[in-house]
């Protein structure tokens, strides 16, 4: 297939100010001359954030790195996961049609997208809600035949079920993804032969791709980078290299204390992000399990609990603002709140729910 810049193109492009300081901190991962390597990871970002990439955008990541337009269009024009041409506004629809689902009825799901969407791929349905297009494998052979709509996989699919979800989509709603034959997760269709008792474990309500999936949200929307904060463990190199190239700026002031405070950490506490509350002990009955939480071990407990951190509520409270100042302030585990997504766990752990980490954590 022939890939090329579309023939109508928008004036300009410029990312989300939070996408730009998340593509600014991607860069900061690479050595000085060497930013070219991050253009995959800001063409995707442009992907994401407008769902297909114009050639202004293009132009601007080139910019960006100090690259020629040319060199960055190579890159773009040969992964087919970078559309070039306009998708749906609501959903690129990406058919699997390798063998797997061939076999089990790929073909059905690409009538349903030329009846419902467009006689040929890549091609915006009437009403500009929907594109489709059939890729190679996605890796779940086992329940073929599927479809990725968005960053999610709609598997087990009928074309019935197929045209169902179309509709729910193109109403607004969002249909759970997942196994779309009553199957949890890629287990016989016949039920399960071994490990019996695993469904009476209290495993939680979907599997963890698709769990995660609906706890996160965001399916079929475009990223403007607010989704999560944008806080990496790398970014305080930044802040470093800064610091480095103004050697007579004096360092800021550490935040100060409150009574209530940890002395030992706010010497070293930063002013990024707001500081959420904290307590001076934990409450009566006992600190919490933090490590019931993934990515929280006992080092991490203790450093959270001499920050005054000690119940599944607190975190679950932080807002973006607070999480910024926490990833921050995690000395030797910087950027931690955010990788693992700690307050969606702490969330599920205090209102007496398990994680799937905590579950296995406990054994
Ligand atoms: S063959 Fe369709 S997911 Fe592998």
């Amino acid at each position: 297939m022939l890939r090329r810049l579309h023939h109508t193109q928008p004036e300009s492009f410029a990312f989300t100010p939070a996408n730009l300081a998340w593509a600014e901190a991607q860069i900061t991962k690479y050595p000085e001359g060497r930013q070219a390597s991050a253009v995959i990871p800001l063409l995707w970002r442009a992907q994401e954030q407008e769902g297909w990439l114009s050639q202004p955008a293009i132009e601007h990541v080139a910019h960006r790195l100090g690259m020629a337009n040319i060199r960055v269009l190579e890159v773009a024009s040969f992964y087919f996961m970078f559309q070039l041409q306009p998708v749906g506004s609501v959903a690129n629809i990406q058919i699997c049609g390798t063998t797997s689902c061939l076999i089990c009825g790929a073909e059905d799901l690409i009538g349903v997208c030329r009846d419902k969407i467009a006689e040929k791929p890549h091609q915006l349905s009437e009403d500009g809600k929907f594109t489709w297009e059939e890729v190679e494998c996605l890796g779940a052979c086992s329940n073929a035949p599927m479809a990725q709509i968005g960053k999610d996989y709609y598997e087990d699919l009928t074309a019935q079920r197929f045209a169902e979800i179309l509709d729910e989509l193109a109403a607004g709603n969002v249909p759970v993804p997942g196994p779309q034959n009553g199957r949890y997760a890629s287990e016989p269709k016949a039920g399960l032969t071994s490990l019996e008792g695993y469904e009476e474990s209290g495993h939680t309500k979907y599997n963890a791709s698709v769990q995660r999936a609906t706890d996160i949200g965001d399916t079929v929307k475009r990223i403007d980078g607010t989704e999560v904060p944008l806080l990496t463990p790398w970014r305080d190199k930044t802040a470093k290299a800064a610091k480095a190239a103004k050697p007579a700026a004096k360092p800021a002031p550490a935040a100060k204390a409150t009574p209530a405070e940890n002395k030992d950490v706010d010497k070293s506490a930063t002013a990024t992000g707001s500081k959420p509350a904290t307590l001076e002990t934990a409450r009566d009955g006992g600190a919490d399990d933090l490590k019931m939480i993934k990515g929280v071990g006992p080092k991490l407990e203790k450093l959270l609990h001499s920050m005054g951190f000690f119940h599944f509520d607190q975190v679950a409270s932080w807002t973006a603002e607070e999480i910024s100042w926490v990833d921050e302030n995690l000395e030797g585990f910087k950027g931690r709140v955010s990788r693992d997504d700690w307050v969606a766990q702490a969330k599920l752990l205090a209102s007496g729910q398990e994680t799937d980490f905590s579950k296995r954590a406990k054994y």
